[in-house]
C-alpha cells in the first residue's frame, strides 16, 4: 500500500471580488503519510483553514489538485467526493458547524445517516454516538441542544461527531481554541491517543505546543506557502 495518504498538488486558492483578486494560497505540494500527525501554523489570515477546507474536500480549488489515497477528488462528480469524504474523512471545524435544531447526541449521530457504506442499525448507530460522547466526557449533556452548551462543550461535541463514522483522516481547525487549557490539555491528549493508538492521520490546525512538539512535522503558511520547520 502506498504511504501517501494526502497529496495536494499546485494547489491554488483565490477570492475574486468586484475590484481586486486576493491570492490565498499561491502554489501548495505537500504529502501527508497514513498515520502522519501534521501540524499547521500560520498568522490569522495566512489562509489555514482554506487549506484544511481544500484538503477535506470541502471547497473547490481555483487550481491544482488533492488526491486522497490517490483518487484526485476534484475529478470526480460531487456525489463521489462526498462519498470520500463521509467514509474517510472527520473534520472538526473552527466554528463548530453544529446544527442548532439538533442536540449534541444528534448531532454526532448525523454523519452516520450520510455514509452510505454503513448498514443502518440505528439502535447501535445511537449507542456508537453516546459513547463518543462519554469519551469526549459529554454523557451528561446528550440532549442538549447546541445553544444550552459551553464553547468548551460545543467543541467537545464536534470532535464527537468527526469520530463517529471512524474515518482514517481527522482534520481539526484550531480545535483548542476556544477551551480553557485544562479541557484543551484533554482534547490535545485525545487527538494523540487517536493518532497513536487507533493510528488515525490527523492534519491539526493549532498552536498548541504540546502537540506541535509530539507532531511528525509542523509547516508553516505564510504570503500563501508553505515551509517546512525541520
Ligand atoms: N469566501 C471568501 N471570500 C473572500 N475572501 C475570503 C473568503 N474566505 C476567506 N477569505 C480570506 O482568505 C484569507 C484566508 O482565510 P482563512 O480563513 O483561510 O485564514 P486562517 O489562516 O484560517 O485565519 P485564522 O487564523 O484567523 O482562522 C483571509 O484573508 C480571508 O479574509
Ligand atoms: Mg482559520
Amino acid at each position: 500500500m502506498n504511504n501517501i495518504l494526502i497529496e495536494a498538488k499546485n494547489l491554488r486558492k483565490t477570492y475574486t471580488d468586484t475590484v481586486k483578486k486576493l491570492e490565498v494560497l499561491k502554489g501548495i505540494d505537500l504529502e501527508i503519510n497514513r498515520e502522519d500527525l501534521l501540524v499547521i501554523q500560520g498568522p490569522s489570515g495566512a489562509g489555514k483553514s482554506t487549506l484544511l477546507h481544500l484538503l477535506g474536500g470541502l471547497d473547490m480549488p481555483t487550481k491544482g489538485s488533492v488526491f486522497i489515497d490517490g483518487i484526485d477528488i476534484y475529478g470526480i462528480s460531487d456525489n463521489n467526493r462526498a462519498n470520500i469524504r463521509s467514509q474517510k474523512i472527520g473534520f472538526v471545524f473552527q466554528f463548530y458547524n453544529l446544527l442548532p435544531e439538533f442536540t449534541a447526541l444528534e448531532n454526532v449521530f448525523l454523519p452516520a445517516f450520510i455514509n452510505r457504506s454503513l448498514k443502518f442499525n440505528k439502535k447501535y448507530l445511537r449507542q456508537e454516538a453516546s459513547d463518543l460522547l462519554g469519551m469526549v466526557k459529554l454523557s451528561h449533556r446528550q440532549f442538549h441542544r447546541p445553544y444550552q452548551l459551553s464553547g468548551g462543550e460545543l467543541q467537545r461535541v464536534a470532535i464527537a461527531r468527526a469520530l463517529m463514522n471512524d474515518p482514517e483522516i481527522i482534520f481539526c481547525d484550531e480545535p483548542t481554541g476556544n477551551l480553557d487549557s485544562k479541557t484543551g490539555e484533554e482534547i490535545c491528549e485525545l487527538l494523540l491517543k487517536l493518532n497513536k493508538d487507533n493510528r488515525k492521520t490527523i492534519v491539526i490546525v493549532t498552536h498548541e505546543q504540546k502537540i506541535a512538539s509530539l507532531a511528525k512535522r509542523v509547516i508553516h503558511i505564510r504570503d500563501g506557502q508553505l515551509f517546512n520547520n525541520n
